[in-house]
């Protein structure tokens, strides 16, 4: 005799606030779509106001070390978003 089929309900869950989004500023999607394949925006928004350089270098890190496939355009957009929106004043 064949088991009853499952049922499977959906459930509403809440995230907490601090997910997974990148707050507004330039070029904001090109980071969406590039940078949350592998971890939350808070591993990038936890990190304390680096300079540009340091982004710039983040940035390369991730494409050369876990070879996140970035292009060299979206890098450099990427890397504008960082440096206006997590940068020291
Ligand atoms: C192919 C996977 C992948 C993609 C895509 C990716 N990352 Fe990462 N990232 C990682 C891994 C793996 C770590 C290290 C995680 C850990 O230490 O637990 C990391 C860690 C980080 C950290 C923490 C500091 C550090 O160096 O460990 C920052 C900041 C970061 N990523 C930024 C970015 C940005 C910005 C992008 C978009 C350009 C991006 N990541 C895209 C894999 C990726």
């Amino acid at each position: 005799m064949a088991a009853p089929a499952p049922v499977f309900k959906s459930q509403a869950i809440e995230l907490p606030a601090d997910a997974a989004v990148f707050p507004d500023g330039p070029n904001v999607k090109v980071v969406t779509r590039n940078c949350l394949a592998c971890h939350s925006a808070d591993m990038v928004l936890d990190q304390p106001l680096f300079p540009r350089a340091t982004w710039a270098a983040e940035v390369t890190k991730m494409r050369n070390v876990y070879k996140a496939p970035v292009s060299d355009a979206d890098a450099a957009l990427i890397v504008d978003y960082l440096a206006a929106t997590h940068s020291p004043p």
